[in-house]
C-alpha cells in the first residue's frame, strides 16, 4: 500500500481534497444503497466489482428465541461492518427484539427478500478469518452465531444496539428498587438466570450432558455472597417452581423474581441487565444478560462429558469471556446408566 516516491511530496490540500471527494461519494451511494435497495438486486448480474463502493444486501436467518436472535444481530452486525456490507434483519428478528430493544437496523421485507437470490453462507459459533473478506453481495448466514469473538471489539456498539426501551427498564428499575435485604435496600444486586425448561431433558439426551443443580447454585450464590455485603439474588428461569425448591432463601437474601414467561421474555432478561452481577446456567439468554450486564459473572462451565458431540458446535472459550468465572459442573448424573 504505502509508495516509497511521491507521497511525501503531494500537496496536502489534494490529498484532503481527494479523500472529501471520496468520502462524500461513498456516503451518498451508500445512502443511496439504503433508500433504494430495489435497484441493487436487479443489478446483481451486472456487477463490475471494481467500481464503486461495496454495496448489496447482508442478512441473517432468525431461529431460535431471543438470546439466539440476540447473537445472530449482534453477528450480522460486525460482520457486515466488517466486509463494508449494508445489513438488514428479517421481519420476524425484528418482532422479537424491537419491542425491548432499540436496535437500529433496518428490515428486510419478505417480498425483497424472495425476490433476491441469496448465498447462504454457513457461520460457525467462534470467529474464523475468512469472515473478514467474504465476497458475495447477497449473503444470508445461516446458523446459530453467539460468540463474543464476532463483536466484542464493537462492544459499545452492541451495547447501545441493546440498549432497553425506557418503559421496559423502569419497570424493571421499579421493581428492583423495592427490594429489601434485611429491612434495607441492597446496592448490590446479582441477577440470576436459571435455564430450565426443554433443556433439562435435552442436555443430557442429546448433548451427553447437564443443566446447572443445586449444589451449583448454592457455590455461585456463597461467590457473592463472600464478596459483598449482604448482596440481594434475583432470580429468573422458566422453571420456577424448581428454583423454589432448590435454591435456599432462608437467609432473606433470595427474590424469586421472574415470571418465566417464555413467549414474552423481555421482563425477565430487563431485570436481569439492571443488576449489578449474573449468575447464569447454560443458554444464550444468560450469556447474552451477562454481556450486557457488564459485571462480574459466573457460569456453570464443563457441563458436557469430553466426548460429547456439542464440543463440536460450541467453543466454551469462544462462549464466555476470559473474565468470567466458571465453575465446574457435577457429571456424575451422566455416569450413573
Ligand atoms: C441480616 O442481619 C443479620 C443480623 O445483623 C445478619 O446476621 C445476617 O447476615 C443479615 N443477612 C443478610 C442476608 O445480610
Ligand atoms: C439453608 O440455609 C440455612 C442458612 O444458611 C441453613 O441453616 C439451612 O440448613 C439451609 N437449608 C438447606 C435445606 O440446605
Ligand atoms: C447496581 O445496580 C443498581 C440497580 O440497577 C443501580 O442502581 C446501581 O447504581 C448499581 N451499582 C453499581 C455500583 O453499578
Ligand atoms: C474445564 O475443562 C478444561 C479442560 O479440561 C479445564 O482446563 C478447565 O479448567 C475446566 N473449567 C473449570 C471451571 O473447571
Amino acid at each position: 500500500m504505502v509508495g516509497t516516491q511521491a507521497p511525501l511530496s503531494f500537496p496536502m490540500a489534494h490529498v484532503i481534497l481527494f479523500v472529501f471527494t471520496a468520502s462524500t461519494i461513498f456516503h451518498l451511494q451508500q445512502r443511496l444503497a439504503k433508500i433504494q435497495p430495489t435497484w441493487e438486486f436487479q443489478a446483481l448480474e451486472t456487477e463490475s466489482p471494481t467500481h464503486g463502493p461495496p454495496s448489496g444486501m447482508w442478512t441473517i436467518n432468525a431461529i431460535g428465541r431471543l438470546g439466539n436472535q440476540m447473537g445472530e444481530y449482534a453477528t450480522l452486525y460486525a460482520l457486515a461492518k466488517m466486509n463494508g456490507r449494508p445489513a438488514f434483519i428479517p421481519a420476524q428478528m425484528h418482532s422479537t427484539l424491537a419491542p425491548i430493544f432499540r436496535i437500529t437496523l433496518p428490515v428486510l421485507h419478505s417480498s425483497t427478500a424472495s425476490s433476491i437470490r441469496w448465498w447462504n453462507y454457513h457461520l460457525n459459533d467462534w470467529m474464523e478469518d475468512r469472515y473478514r473478506h467474504i465476497p458475495g453481495r447477497y449473503v444470508r448466514f445461516t446458523g446459530y452465531p453467539c460468540s463474543w469473538t464476532f463483536y466484542h471489539h464493537l462492544r459499545r456498539e452492541i451495547l447501545q444496539e441493546f440498549t432497553l426501551h425506557d418503559h421496559v427498564r423502569e419497570e424493571a428499575q421499579t421493581f428492583l428498587r423495592g427490594l429489601r435485604v434485611n429491612g434495607s435496600r441492597p446496592s448490590t444486586f446479582v441477577g440470576v438466570h436459571v435455564r430450565r425448561g426443554d433443556y433439562v431433558h435435552v442436555m443430557p439426551r442429546a448433548w451427553k450432558g447437564v443443566v446447572a443443580d443445586r449444589r451449583y447454585l448454592e457455590q455461585a450464590l456463597g461467590w457473592f455472597r463472600a464478596r459483598y455485603s449482604s448482596p440481594v439474588f434475583v432470580v429468573t428461569s422458566n422453571g420456577m417452581a424448581w428454583c423454589r425448591e432448590n435454591i435456599n432463601d432462608s437467609r432473606g437474601d433470595v427474590v424469586f423474581a421472574g415470571n418465566g414467561i417464555e413467549g414474552s421474555p423481555g421482563k425477565d432478561f430487563a431485570l436481569l441487565t439492571q443488576c449489578n452481577h449474573t449468575i447464569m446456567t447454560i443458554g444464550t439468554f444468560g450469556i447474552w444478560a451477562a454481556y450486557l450486564a457488564g459485571g462480574e459473572t459466573i457460569y456453570l462451565a464443563n457441563y458436557t462429558l469430553p466426548d460429547s458431540p456439542f464440543l463440536k458446535v460450541f467453543k466454551p472459550e469462544a462462549a464466555f469471556l476470559p473474565e468470567w468465572v466458571g465453575i465446574a459442573a457435577d457429571l456424575s448424573p451422566l455416569l450413573k446408566h
